[in-house]
């Protein structure tokens, strides 16, 4: 009997044990945003950051919508698998990446910046930084060349090996989408409503296409600006711009007032009721967006404020990494062979 249940603790005690290795296995592969750091590439490329930041200047001196681009791609990578640069991989024979998604396919940009930081950063240290972390650290850097605020970049993170459209298609926010969705969408992200309004701030720059924010503008545009004068004229102008039928690809600021500063102007013109995207105008205009209202109003008086929640909640962004782990792409268009 004492023998017997020796022999059953033994057994209880190899399985826990076996269980805890195989815990301790797929935790050292997969990859927890804790391990991110900032000092990360110290001594295996100390002058990465350095060289991120001298070609988002040149791309930015360039063509200030550059900073629009990345800052862009940033988010569409990391609502996908985590920011692992899955969005980055082109399509293969043997791959189906994540370019032709809805709200990627004729619209996301900015790969040739990245494939031109890479070729810099390989060179002068190959194989060492990743193509998540070059996204990660450019995207800050496109924000405070155009103006807005600085933050620390933790870096570490793996590239994906694999990529997920389908993800893409169901992850990414949509224009035509109400807050409850674009909310919930956020949170299956770990990013809370607060993140959001603050990320969604980023539309202080760049533009979008016509057929973004057609339905907005022949739909309820006169309704959120209650019919103001000037307002009449900023409609009649996208109007122009983009036309009932046609023209699909014409393109309008997403902030009139300062296209290509990094400001809080954009939350002004939310404010004012003219918000190009539907899903900009939700966070002030919805009947559920109270909280998301008060946001817009606060970071429209002071931009201090703004800064500070956009640069904490780029961290919390940045930091939704991939479990999986991955590797470190010599070219971020595809996998290593
Ligand atoms: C509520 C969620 C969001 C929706 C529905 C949304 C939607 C859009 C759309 C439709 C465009 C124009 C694309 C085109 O017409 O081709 C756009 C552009 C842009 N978005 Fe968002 N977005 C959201 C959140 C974000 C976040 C979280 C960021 C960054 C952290 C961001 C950064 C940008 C930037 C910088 C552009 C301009 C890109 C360019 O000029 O090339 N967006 N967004």
């Amino acid at each position: 009997m004492a023998n017997s249940m020796r022999y059953s603790y033994s057994i209880v005690l190899l399985s826990l044990l076996v269980i805890i290795l195989g815990a301790l296995i797929t935790s050292s592969e997969a990859q927890d945003p804790s391990q991110l750091s900032l000092d990360y590439y110290l001594k295996t490329c100390p002058k990465a950051q350095e060289i991120v930041r001298a070609e988002m200047e040149c791309a930015v001196r360039e063509d200030p919508r550059n900073a629009a681009k990345i800052i862009r791609l940033h988010f569409h990578d990391c609502f996908v698998q985590g920011c692992d640069g899955s969005v980055l991989l082109d399509d293969t024979a043997t791959l189906i990446g994540e370019k032709q998604a809805d709200q990627n396919v004729n619209s996301l940009k900015g790969f040739e910046v990245v494939d031109k930081i890479k070729e810099k950063l390989e060179a002068e240290c190959p194989g060492i930084v990743s193509c998540a972390d070059l996204v990660a650290i450019a995207a800050r850097d496109a924000t405070i060349l155009v103006g807005g605020p600085y933050w620390d970049v933790p870096v570490g993170r793996m590239d994906s090996k694999t990529a997920s459209l389908e993800a893409a298609n169901t992850d990414i926010p949509a224009p035509q989408q109400g807050l409850v969705t674009l909310i919930s969408k956020f949170w299956a992200k770990g990013l809370s409503a607060t993140d959001m309004v603050a990320l969604v701030g980023s539309h202080t720059i760049g533009v979008s296409r016509c057929v973004n924010f057609r339905d907005r503008i022949y739909g309820d545009f006169e309704l959120t600006t209650n019919n103001d004068p000037s307002s009449a004229a900023y409609l009649s102008k996208l109007k122009e711009t983009c036309p009932q039928d046609g023209g699909d690809d014409n393109i309008s600021p997403m902030d009139y007032i300062t296209p290509t500063t990094f400001d809080n102007a954009f939350f002004e013109t939310l404010i004012k009721g003219e918000g190009l995207l539907n899903s900009d105008q939700e966070m002030y205009s919805s009947m559920l967006g109270y909280q998301t209202a008060d946001l817009v109003t606060k970071w429209w008086a002071d931009t201090g404020s703004f800064f500070k929640q956009f640069s904490d909640s780029m961290v919390k962004m940045g930091n939704i990494t991939n479990p999986d782990g991955g590797e470190v792409r010599k070219n971020c268009r595809f996998v290593n062979t």
